[in-house]
């Protein structure tokens, strides 16, 4: 089994250099943190950017850096403070980071950094291609490098690759706005699997998918070509055992073994025994919902202004992409804000807040989320926020409050804490008074629940699920029902049909032969298609049929003169040899009158759908319809029929993107069979791609050879992936 190559930005450590030493910080954030955990450095390799620029590292250091990474398991990307500027702090985090956390009004659409994201994508991609072998798995880490999925499937098409988004995927519509949409969807597609936090983030990704590439999306498959494409969402989770067991052992300290921090805490909570402290831990960002958090408490202690003395806020902000112009401005705005609330409220024994700018060892965050009683975390917008779950599993005699915003990614999954809303102070007042005045008891029940989830689910559990999946992925969408048409069966079909003595082909048209069109009539076949299929039918011993939902005008117009066989309209007429159509089913068609305003009305209220009048049958296409909406709007309209044919000889078939009406004594499979029982044939075959050939594949004898196309579940033997491939097979009989 080959390796895993983790590939993110930011790698488990940051290096630094002074006084021509290196120095290795850990990294902050979700991400790195998470990851680290699972990154075991035997068998696994991470790949990333140093924190350093081509610039900052003296020549004499370089190796050095390398050595530095290599006992983090790391190896890294360079990047010249040209390639950060526009890559890290232009493209990341002035366009993606606020667009994807609904901050519009902060994204900046530049080409030139969108140029810049593209190279060192690149450069990324061209890393992972340096140190893979074909048997190693490829994880890409966050929107970084949203386009690294497809840079390395050009080039190695058949190494397994999955990615995973740590921050939300936006509603379709705040995506559409990006310039560049289609290629970042298209870069996130050069996956196998693609991970979310939250189903809410994966709903909207496929949206985005089948509204702006216009991909068939079954449940949470996605079809590309001859390739499937799974998307699911896995709850990042936090390594529980590492902050409990460090919780467990800070309680056992000795008062020398305290760390300054802890001392100063303790003495606090010593001299008022009833205060109570609120904690707050996040990288300075606006998503975190800092400033708000700030006029919240403001806005509490007016509100219950009993609490004044009593309660102490700890602000813990981490410094995060400070050259960016909107976080220099919010680092002034929640300067200014902490001075003026503590000046206007503080007394000579009280300052109620207390604000640590800067990142801090792993200890004194222990420290904290020990101590303090209350937890509170309400950020505008967050993938996932795994301080809310560091939080509870420090919490060893289960006491403590986790007071949440509703809109971090992890409140799907903390019920138990008290849910706010951070925009409805009314209710964050609440909250806090909710949270001083629980009783122990039921701080103790929330808490048990909330733990048992979280060292359940824990970040290994996380991993371990994603590369599962991606592993089930890869090794072949084993839920089919058909098996995949390989070399081998290609050689054997072809074989039989050069052994037979009579042969019969059903082949279908739209989907099999010819891809879709808006506009039907617009698919129409191409030269090669004619060559293709005048060479079939001119073999000798050969009765080839083309097998069609379509109208007999067209068919008539396109193929007649060509005298293939044809059976159209589902297997109402057949043309043989050239001669006109005539009926091969009698069939009635008095019910349209009552089937034609039911599908007008449907019409009316899906724009973009449209009917087609057959001879004997009514179709109600809906290609061109916003997909769900149309979707929705099919299943409506399949009820509404349900009831209305009842009583009639009618049936409704769900094509593709279609609902055709017509009567039930009609479909391809008793076509085919009627055929079939013409002659003594021993070779036949059938291909069609939607639900009206199933009929055919149903109906033929067991020794047919049927085959779909497409990957959706079929009661044909085989499948292929693409019209390409029906012809590449077609090929072989002529
Ligand atoms: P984000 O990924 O947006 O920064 P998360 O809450 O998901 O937010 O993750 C933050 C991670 O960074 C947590 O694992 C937390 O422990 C770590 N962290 C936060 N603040 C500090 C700090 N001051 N020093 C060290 N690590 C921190
Ligand atoms: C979030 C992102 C990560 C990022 C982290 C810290 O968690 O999802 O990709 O690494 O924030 O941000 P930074 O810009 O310092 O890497």
């Amino acid at each position: 089994m080959g390796k895993t190559i983790i590939i993110s930005n930011r790698l488990p450590v940051q290096l630094q250099i002074s006084n021509e030493s290196i120095t290795a910080i850990p990294s902050v954030g979700g991400l790195a943190t998470g990851m680290k955990s699972v990154h075991s450095g035997g068998d696994s390799l991470w790949i990333g950017w140093s924190g350093l620029t081509d610039e900052e590292i003296p020549q004499e250091l370089a190796p050095k850096i390398d050595e530095a990474l290599a006992e983090h398991g790391s190896s890294k990307v360079k990047l010249t403070s040209a390639e950060v500027d526009g890559f890290y702090y232009g493209f990341s985090n002035r366009t993606i980071w606020p667009l994807f956390h609904y901050f519009l009004e902060y994204s900046e659409f530049e080409l030139a950094s969108w140029d810049i994201y593209k190279k060192v994508n690149q450069k990324f991609a061209d890393a992972i291609l340096e140190k893979a072998t074909d048997d190693d798995t490829i994880w890409v880490h966050d929107y970084q490098l949203m386009l690294v999925p497809q840079m390395v499937r050009e080039k190695r098409p058949d190494i397994s690759i999955g990615f995973f988004l740590h921050i939300p995927f936006p509603s379709y519509e705040i995506f559409r706005t990006m310039p560049w949409r289609k290629e970042v969807l298209s870069g996130l597609l050069g996956a196998d699997l693609i991970g979310f936090h939250t189903y809410d983030y994966e709903r909207h990704f496929l949206s985005s998918v089948r509204r702006l590439l216009g991909l068939d999306v079954s449940f949470n498959d996605i079809y590309l070509d001859d390739r499937t494409i799974k998307v699911d969402s896995f709850p990042m989770g936090i390594d529980y055992k590492k902050f409990s067991d460090a919780a467990k052992e800070h309680a056992q300290r000795s008062e020398e073994q305290k760390s300054e921090l802890q001392k100063r805490l303790d003495t606090h909570k010593k001299s008022t025994p009833d205060a109570k402290f609120f904690l707050s831990i996040d990288r300075l960002d606006y998503s975190k919902g800092i400033a708000k958090r700030l006029n919240a408490f403001e806005y509490f202690l007016n509100k219950y202004p009993q609490y004044k003395e009593k309660v102490r806020l700890i602000i813990l902000a981490v410094p995060s992409r400070s050259n960016v112009p909107q976080y220099q401005l919010l680092k002034k705005e929640i300067d200014e804000l902490v001075g003026r609330i503590n000046g206007e409220l503080s007394t000579v024994s009280w300052t109620p807040i207390w604000y640590f700018y800067r990142s801090m060892p792993f200890e004194n965050l222990i420290d904290l989320y020990t101590t303090c009683d209350i937890a509170w975390l309400t950020p505008i917008r967050d993938g996932m926020n795994l301080v809310a779950k560091e939080y509870i599993a420090t919490r060893t005699d289960k006491t403590g409050v986790l007071i949440l915003s509703e809109m971090a990614g992890s409140a799907n999954e903390m019920n138990e804490s008290i849910l706010i809303n951070p925009n409805n102070f009314e209710q964050i007042a609440d909250a806090l008074n909710q949270a001083i005045t629980m009783p122990k008891a039921e701080q103790q029940n929330r808490n048990s629940i909330l733990q048992k989830r979280l060292e359940r689910y824990n970040v290994e559990k996380w991993a371990n699920d994603f590369m599962t999946s991606l592993r089930n992925q890869k090794e072949g969408n084993t839920t089919y029902v058909s098996r995949k048409l390989s070399v081998d069966l290609m050689n054997t079909i072809t074989k039989d049909f050069g052994k037979s003595n009579k042969r019969l082909l059903f082949i279908d048209y739209d989907g099999t032969l010819a891809g879709f069109h808006n506009d039907p009539q617009k698919a129409s076949p191409d030269a090669e298609l004619y060559e293709l299929l005048d060479q079939i039918s001119n073999r000798e011993n050969t009765d080839m049929y083309l097998i069609s939902g379509r109208d007999k005008e067209t068919f008539t117009k396109w193929f007649l003169p060509k005298k293939y066989n044809m059976i159209v309209e589902h297997g109402v007429w057949i043309s043989q040899n050239g001669e006109e159509f005539r009926m091969l089913e009698n069939v009635k068609k008095d019910w349209m009158e009552k089937i034609h305003p039911v599908l007008e009305s449907f019409v009316d209220r899906t724009p973009g759908s449209f009917i087609e009048e057959k001879n004997y049958s009514l179709a109600w296409h809906y290609r061109n319809t916003d997909p769900d909406f149309g979707q929705k709007r099919a299943t409506e309209l399949n009820t509404v029929l349900t009831s209305l044919i009842a009583n009639d000889d009618l049936s409704v078939l769900n094509g593709n993107k279609v609902m055709e009406i017509k009567s039930s004594n009609v479909n391809k499979g008793r076509a085919a069979m009627r055929i079939y029982a013409e002659d003594a044939y021993d070779f036949v075959f059938a291909i069609g791609d939607d639900w009206t050939d199933e009929f055919m594949f149903q109906e033929l004898p067991e020794s047919a050879v049927t085959i779909k196309v497409g990957r959706q579940k079929t009661q044909a033997k085989y499948y292929v992936d693409s019209i390409k491939n029906v012809r590449d097979l077609l090929k072989r009989f002529t």
